[in-house]
């Protein structure tokens, strides 16, 4: 059996690398894939989902579930679940909205603020976490697997950075705390 791979940093110059970069990851979702996007208010998780629902065809608003905690797509051929918990102040709040019967389940699943719900969340197939990058446009993103399924998608991701085929987005050695030099 292979080593799984080593979680991948990429470097995205502005919001239109976010966007190619969701639009890269969105052939692998499907019924079942469940996506944690992590990082801070602002990072981009909800501009990273936006861009990922237009790469699956969606045409209409992306509204931050920020205050409805969910939001449902039907998209052509299943539906996909965007949820936000950051409002979330108790680990079982999202077990109480009946999220655990759609995460993890037949529909596809991305969720902001996972850290928020505690350790009952199904394992994640890839998990984003979102950072500043080196200036105001630019972020880092840290891509790691959790499942077969994640690991095959992120190999494919890794080769198509390598080839340079995804504009504005580059690999990036993972930022290394500031020296004192
Ligand atoms: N490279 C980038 N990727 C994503 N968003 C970016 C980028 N550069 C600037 N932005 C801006 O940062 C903000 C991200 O907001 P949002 O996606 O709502 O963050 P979050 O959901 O993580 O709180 C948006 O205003 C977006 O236009
Ligand atoms: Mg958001």
């Amino acid at each position: 059996m292979s080593a799984p791979p080593a979680p991948l940093t990429l470097l995205l110059a502005d919001e239109r690398a976010t966007a190619r970069l969701a639009g890269a990851l969105a052939p692998a979702v499907g019924p079942g894939f469940v996506l944690f996007l992590s990082g801070d208010l602002g990072a981009g998780k909800t501009a990273f989902t936006r861009a990922m629902l237009r790469a699956l065809g969606h045409e209409g608003r992306v509204r931050s579930p920020t205050f409805t905690l969910a939001e449902p797509y039907n998209l052509s051929s299943f539906d996909l679940y965007h949820f936000d918990f950051y409002r979330f102040s108790d680990e079982n709040e999202w077990r109480e909205a009946g999220f655990d019967e759609l995460i993890g389940g037949q529909v596809a699943a991305v969720v902001e603020w996972p850290e928020l719900a505690g350790a009952g969340l199904p394992e994640p197939d890839l998990w984003l976490h979102l950072h500043a990058g080196p200036d105001e446009a630019s972020r880092r993103v840290l891509l790691r697997a959790h499942t077969a399924r994640g690991e095959a998608c992120l190999s494919a991701l890794a080769d198509t950075v390598r080839q340079d085929r995804l504009a504005g987005v580059s690999c990036s050695a993972p930022s290394a705390p500031p020296s004192s030099a």
